[in-house]
């Protein structure tokens, strides 16, 4: 996919502004608090997803005002496409001039992949950050999977709540059963993310390899992959299950499981978590999210388009180098403070943001 013209009107300090980007890296840099970040909010929410800072619709819209209207104009299945969107009273999505009753479905047409500063919890934070990647991009790739993921959950909060209920006289035949649902959706589970990880792997290792100067190697497994195994998967789990029994009913909640699962990340074999310097953990978490991108190109089609927040700092002369001149063949939308990284792009657009408005540069 290629952003062709970007028009927005009272989204968060962008008053009014349109952008014509080039398909390939366009550079946002200016002073902190300019709108920098708000811009690549505003395209992101363009496929459909909510804020990636977590912000609710209403902080979207221009303080002081009512509404706020976001204009796409990109090419993508071969054809030029129009997308807009209308927040704030009466919420209205048109893609093509046809509305759209909800945005939840824009993301199989509007393609993006974020990396904001925040992702860097990928690496540095716990498990649950790299369980929400795994879950976030198999949902993308896959409505059944959000599915799977509801019946999972609600069958472990009916064991837990058994674990809790001392009282319940049927509580072994009740736990069988629901460790037995358990054991075959968790399988099903683990599997699918074991599956993607064995396909961002090569992907992201790459990246990570190339944006290091050839010289560094990062490596991912997932931690749960025995339960994940198509043969023997669904019996293991069921085993862990009832061996952790009691200390479960000691704790009051199920310590085994997918939901207790980890994506391993080590660079040179050690774990990047502990051992990984800044500027290594932000190459690790960069070169997931790259990743993430690929298997969705592979899967629709589609290259997305690749939104970079505030990627440069931390990251030393030569993997700068390497994002703003050796990743070709997509469209990026970087930002950064300082333009002295500038000079280092050989091929590219440059656009300053000052209050909220947007200036090509020549
Ligand atoms: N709804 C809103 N209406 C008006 N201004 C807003 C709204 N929401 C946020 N802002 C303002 O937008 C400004 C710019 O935010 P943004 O995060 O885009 O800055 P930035 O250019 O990315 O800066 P930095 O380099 O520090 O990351 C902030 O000062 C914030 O107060
Ligand atoms: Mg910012």
């Amino acid at each position: 996919m290629t952003v062709t013209e970007f028009h927005c009107k009272n989204w968060r300090n962008l008053a009014e502004t349109t952008l014509r980007p080039q398909a390939g890296i366009n550079v946002f840099y200016g002073e902190n608090a300019q709108g920098k970040t708000n811009l690549l909010e505003a395209l992101w929410v363009c496929s459909g997803a909510r804020s990636f800072r977590g912000a609710k619709e209403a902080d979207l819209i221009r303080f002081d005002q009512k509404a706020a209207r976001l204009d796409l104009a990109f090419e993508a299945g071969g054809r030029s496409q129009q997308l807009t969107m209308q927040l704030g009273a009466g919420k209205q999505i048109t893609l093509n001039g046809v509305e759209k009753k909800s945005a939840t479905d824009l993301c199989e047409t509007v393609a993006t992949v974020i990396f904001a500063p925040n992702h860097l919890g990928l690496v540095k934070d716990g498990p649950q950050v790299r369980r929400g990647f795994l879950d976030f991009a198999l949902a993308r790739l896959k409505p059944s999977f959000a599915a799977l993921q509801e019946q999972y959950d609600r069958a472990l909060d009916q064991r837990n709540a058994l674990l809790r209920d001392r009282r319940a006289a049927t509580m072994g035949e009740l736990l069988d059963l629901w460790e037995d649902a358990l054991a075959r959706l968790g399988s099903i589970y683990a599997r699918q993310r074991q599956i993607y990880t064995q396909r961002i792997t090569p992907f992201a290792s790459r990246f990570y390899y190339e944006l290091s100067g050839q010289k560094e190697t990062l490596g991912l497994a997932y931690d749960g992959a025995e339960a994940s195994a198509d043969e023997g998967g669904y019996e293991l789990l069921k085993e862990q299950l009832r061996q952790a029994r009691e200390t479960d009913q000691r704790m009051g909640y199920t310590t085994v499981g997918p939901h207790r699962h980890d994506l391993l990340l080590t660079i040179n074999d050690m774990p990047a978590r502990t051992f990984g310097s800044q500027g290594q953990q932000r190459s690790a978490a960069l070169a997931l999210k790259l990743a993430e991108a690929e298997v969705l190109a592979e899967y629709s089609g589609e290259v997305p388009v690749i939104l970079l927040d505030d990627v440069m700092s931390e990251l030393d002369g030569g993997r700068q180098d390497y994002l703003l001149n050796k990743f070709s063949g997509r469209q990026i939308f970087l930002t950064c403070c300082d333009p002295a990284a500038i000079p280092r792009l050989s091929d590219g657009s440059v656009f300053l943001v000052k209050d909220g408005e947007i200036h090509a540069r020549a």
